[in-house]
């Protein structure tokens, strides 16, 4: 089967990087605006398997985009369209929490599937839905941990307390903490706002003395990492890190990260940026073909 791999302008250094790990060709979508912001989006080439590469962050105009690529790539002749999207957005809302929310998780895992033949990710926010194919479903739907690499980026030397800054973090903490044979404490946390949390680490007074190392899947406000920061440095942590695999923060929110102490962040490269410091391409790369897709 001929194979040839597409992406975005935004996601061409990390295609890049996946089309280097399978021997496989990239080329760029050709994506341009009319005046009244409708995308035109044109495909370089195509194949008989396609895999379209884009991190779904900022979402909207790149779903659109993406939809469009596919088609095309449908309408050049591909038989099987696999969409790699290192991030993937929408997937927290998934139950309507007050009347009248719409669960977008299923409006856009329905979409996703009813237009691509595969889907791989990486570190999907999910939570009361166990697995990636209850959010995307009758495709098969592949959740890759970026754990192991993460864990590559921590200097274990000086014993690091591993910090989760709520319940659901528990999960990466403990992947990353274990193979380190490192200690963790998992913080409680209560959203109050798109930008405001409350949080509390119990047993906060383990980490005086030590270098803290908050893990988290995503980092968007940096108000979570923030307030886990206060509460660490009130307890006399010696110095305070952040790694987490996807990183949306802006630049305004990495610098509100550093008012607050954190002085290192380091994530994977799902959205290229300047925290990204471990690249996802030869966990993708392996995926793809242990599951017959490259
Ligand atoms: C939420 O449950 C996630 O795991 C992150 O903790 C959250 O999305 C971080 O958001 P923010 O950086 O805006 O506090």
């Amino acid at each position: 089967m001929s194979a040839v791999i597409l992406a975005f302008a935004d996601s061409m250094a990390a295609a890049g990087r996946l089309g280097a790990s399978l021997d496989l060709a990239v080329h760029e979508v050709a994506a341009r605006r009319f005046p009244d912001n409708e995308a035109l989006i044109r495909i370089p080439a195509s194949a008989q398997s396609v895999i379209l590469y884009r991190s779904l962050d900022d979402p909207d105009h790149k779903l659109i985009e993406l939809l469009l690529a596919a088609s095309a790539a449908r309408d050049g002749g591909a038989e099987r369209i696999i969409l790699v999207a290192p991030y993937l957005a929408y997937m927290r809302q998934d139950k309507a929490f007050h009347p009248g929310e719409a669960v977008s998780q299923k409006v856009i895992g329905g979409l996703l599937a009813s237009h691509f033949d595969a889907l791989l990710t990486v570190d999907p926010h999910l939570h009361r839905v166990a697995t990636l194919s209850e959010a995307i479903p009758d495709i098969p739907a592949i959740s890759l941990s970026a754990a192991p690499l993460l864990t590559a980026l921590i200097d274990a030397q000086d014993d690091p307390i591993i910090i989760g800054p709520d319940s659901e973090s528990r999960q990466w903490t403990e992947a990353i903490a274990r193979p380190l044979g490192l200690q963790t404490l998992i913080a409680t946390k209560q959203r109050l706002g798109d930008r405001q949390v409350s949080l509390a680490i119990p047993e906060v007074e383990r980490a005086r003395g030590r270098r803290a190392i908050i893990v988290d899947d995503m980092i968007s406000s940096g108000r979570t990492l923030a307030e886990a920061a206060k509460s660490l440095r009130q307890a006399g942590a010696t110095s305070i890190e952040a790694i987490a695999t996807h990183c949306l923060a802006r630049p305004d929110d990495l610098a509100f990260m550093a008012t607050h102490g954190i002085a290192r962040i380091a994530s994977s490269d799902s959205i290229d940026g300047p925290t990204s410091q471990a690249a996802l391409a030869p966990l993708i790369a392996h995926a793809l073909r242990d599951n017959g897709l490259a």
